[in-house]
């Protein structure tokens, strides 16, 4: 089984994920990191030296890979993992696949990732909460219609990791 973590940036995919892995006893992987180890290079500067077309290339290459190892594994993927190529489509449809969305309310997203901006080259240059909450408001307005697919919703507002975690272990099992 591969259950697959979807959602804005700073949603909590990677910390939830890690600590469902520990639960479950399943692998943990985080595609950017897993992007960044086989690229040998961060997503920042895969972004600034080859270009985002380049980098959603890549990512979607590595997530085809990835689905095809069948392990017991809990895998993170980016923000934009299920927006963009054919592959909101391949997770649905692949076997033994399982997915969840974390969503999270906008003022929510917008105070973490004025905190959590600077390794995310799609925001990083955006300096206060307003602009934040504008960019943020409309690009989830396109995502959510990919994010929205995932089989399995779960809240993450007002509640801590463990709570959370939790909670997807529970709907999903
Ligand atoms: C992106 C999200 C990032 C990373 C890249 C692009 C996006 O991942 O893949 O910066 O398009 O939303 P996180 O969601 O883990 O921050």
């Amino acid at each position: 089984m591969i259950i697959i973590l979807i959602g804005y940036m700073a949603s909590g995919k990677s910390s939830i994920g890690k600590r469902l892995a520990k639960k479950l006893n399943y692998k943990f992987v985080d595609l950017d990191d897993y992007i960044e180890d086989k690229e040998n290079l961060s997503v920042s500067k895969i972004f600034k030296k080859k270009g985002e077309v380049y980098f959603r290339k890549q990512e979607s290459h590595y997530l085809k890979k990835l689905l095809k190892k069948d392990k017991n594994m809990i895998l993170a993927v980016g923000g934009g993992t299920p927006c963009y190529s054919d592959n909101m489509t391949l997770i649905l449809e692949a076997d033994e696949v399982k997915s969840v969305y974390l969503k999270a309310s906008l003022p929510n997203l917008a105070n973490k990732l004025m905190e959590k901006k600077a390794k995310r080259p799609l925001i990083a240059h955006i300096e206060t909460l307003e602009a934040m909450t504008e960019f943020i408001g409309k690009h989830l307005f396109e995502r959510m219609p990919f994010y929205e697919q995932a089989e399995t919703h779960v809240s993450i507002d007002g509640k801590d990791k463990d709570e959370v975690t939790k909670e997807v272990a529970e709907k999903l099992l």
